[in-house]
């Protein structure tokens, strides 16, 4: 069953932007890319930190903490000490805002 729940209005992330917020109790990253979004899981699989102040380079999520990255496509880390994926979430616009699915069953790697 899908829950999609509104998270932000749409014109608050620009292409390339980064944005964290909490969903049914789940923290999400979310981001765009080439006009498409992407949500995943707000925890660096390195040291469990948050993404805040993350950026973005192309389609990779940038950790601030230790400059690990993640390709938002699939979860997966690119960049050492990264080394473990991170899960996504369906993600949507829909009415001019962001929706996230953050029930448990639609959690995937990337
Ligand atoms: S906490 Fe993200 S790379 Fe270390």
């Amino acid at each position: 069953m899908s829950s999609f729940i509104p998270v932000a209005d749409a014109a608050d992330l620009q292409e390339g932007d980064v944005l964290t917020a909490t969903v049914g109790g789940a923290s999400v990253v979310i981001t765009r890319v080439g006009g498409v979004l992407y949500a995943l899981d707000n925890v660096c699989s390195h040291d469990q930190s948050p993404f805040d102040e993350a950026t973005m380079d192309g389609y990779e999520l940038c950790c601030p903490r230790h400059e690990g990255r993640f390709d938002v496509r699939s979860g997966k880390a690119t960049r050492f000490p990264a080394v473990w994926p991170i899960s996504a979430w369906p993600v949507k616009e829909e009415e001019g805002r962001i929706w996230v699915d953050v029930a448990p069953q639609t959690r995937g790697a990337g």
